[in-house]
């Protein structure tokens, strides 16, 4: 109760202290139709027609529009450095050397055949709203950083959040290793050509993973990518926890043999094994009795996939997720033991490869008052919410206090080409971010210089 009582005297006096500041801090140099404008400009760097973008990491339209993303970087008036995996930070110097840097970003590549919102809001929204603190003379205490991410898409190599996976330190020489593309390039290959990387997995991780310290506070700016806030008529969604995803991929083979020939009795269907398999994720999942358990078997591939051949081989990719760890392991051993129990039923042999399984991540309180409080500075409507869809700061909560901002996509959608998000809602959105990046900066005490 005191303890309570305590805290609660502390964040008054704490935003009595802003409310005197904030009055100085005009942010009405953010412009909706401005960011929007610069969306569908990066959006014109895809391997498909518009409105559909398509854009793999370090492909020559990746490079287009990182090159575009490191020149608003510029106009914004901020210093840019790049890592040897290509993440790339814009950075405005704050009064004191000795604090980490309040750092806010996401991912400008994209899936096959998606949008022009999902991640580049959150990177042409952050340099925005750094260039908007600038021109409204704001002076930060702690440096604050527009940091767009290297792969967040698996598209390319497999794995989704390399670039803050190797910030975080949770990225291994292992698993980098085993990650090619369709052509057999490999990440150093690859990251090299475009001018990054350097002679090994190895050196490249080392000169990715963040210093201990180094980042005060990390908040991402992204799309909904769910109905929640649109339903609702709402504005802003601050995240509470992002669910935590696990992938695994299941192979099973039989025998095979003729359709007509081969008699019931004698049959080991790989099959029906896999669908068998499906519905046991569906069980298993209902069964954790949580509305934030999900499962979802998206990927079924038979073999010889013929109409008059017993199916010998079956290939599952298997997605399971829930913002309690524990509760989404046990789901995750429940699924491997139905795939034991119907290999050993239906006489099929078995194989199972743990794609990922990462830990949820519970957002920092401070992020998350300091967004609220945003928000209600703008006279914004908002609401918590859980993140299902993962994303960069699910890393990045390993290492800094983190959180999201999110704002509504029409319909819920996105990774299609017909993903949208309002000009005046994407407004909102780099606002509260602007107004967030400030309070947990800080402003630098009068007289005091930024750092050069
Ligand atoms: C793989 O190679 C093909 C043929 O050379 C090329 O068109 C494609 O862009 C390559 N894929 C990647 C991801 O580099
Ligand atoms: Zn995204």
């Amino acid at each position: 109760m005191g303890g309570q009582r305590l805290l609660l005297a502390v964040a008054g006096c704490l935003m009595c202290t802003w409310g005197l500041r904030a009055a100085t801090l005009d942010l009405t140099s953010i412009s909706g139709p401005a960011v929007v404008e610069q969306l569908l400009h990066l959006a014109t760097f895809s391997d498909d027609p518009l409105p559909a973008v398509t854009r793999l990491i370090f492909t020559p339209n990746d490079m287009k529009a990182r090159k575009y993303v490191k020149q608003l970087m510029k106009e914004a008036g901020l210093t840019i450095r790049e890592d040897p995996m290509g993440n790339i930070y814009g950075r405005m110097h704050g009064s004191t050397k000795t604090t980490g840097a309040v750092v806010t970003g996401s991912h400008v590549d994209a899936i096959p055949l998606a949008g022009a919102y999902d991640g580049t809001l959150g990177v042409i929204g952050a340099i925005a709203a750094l260039k908007a603190l600038g021109e409204a003379g704001f002076r930060p205490e702690k440096p604050i950083e527009a940091l767009m991410f290297t792969s967040e898409e698996p598209t390319r190599f497999g794995l989704g959040c390399i670039g803050s996976r190797g910030m975080s330190g949770a990225l291994t020489v292992e698993t980098l290793n085993d990650k090619l593309d369709v052509n057999g390039t490999s990440f150093q290959a690859a990251s090299t050509a475009a001018g990054y990387g350097g002679k090994s997995h190895e050196t490249i991780l080392e000169g990715t993973r963040v210093k201990p310290g180094s980042i005060a506070a990390f908040v991402e700016l992204h799309i909904e990518q769910g109905p929640r806030l649109e339903r609702e008529g709402l504005q802003l969604g601050i995240v509470s926890a992002i669910a935590a995803p696990a992938a695994l991929r299941v192979f099973f083979s039989g025998d095979g043999g003729h359709a007509g020939a081969l008699l019931m009795p004698d049959r080991n269907d790989a099959g029906l094994a896999a669908a068998e398999l499906a519905l046991a994720v569906e069980k298993a999942t209902l069964d954790a009795g949580a509305i934030d358990a999900v499962g979802t078997t998206g990927f079924l591939q038979i073999g010889p996939n013929s109409m008059n051949s017993v199916p010998r081989e079956a290939k599952l990719e298997i997605d399971i997720r829930d913002i309690d760890a524990a509760r989404r392991d046990r789901t995750v051993s429940s699924v491997l033991k139905s795939v034991e129990e119907i290999a050993a039923r239906r006489d099929v042999r078995h194989r199972v490869e743990m794609i990922n399984q990462d830990p949820p991540a519970t957002c920092s309180q401070e992020v998350i008052t300091a967004a609220t409080e945003a928000a209600k500075e703008l006279g914004a409507s908002q609401k918590a919410l859980v993140s299902r869809a993962y994303h960069d700061s699910l890393f990045m909560s390993q290492i800094a206090p983190t959180g999201m901002i999110f704002i509504p996509c029409r319909n819920g959608w996105s990774h299609r080409p017909d993903e949208f998000a309002s000009a005046a809602d994407i407004e909102t959105g780099v606002k509260a971010l602007a107004l967030t990046l400030a309070r947990l900066a800080g402003t630098a005490a009068a007289g005091e210089h930024s750092e050069l």
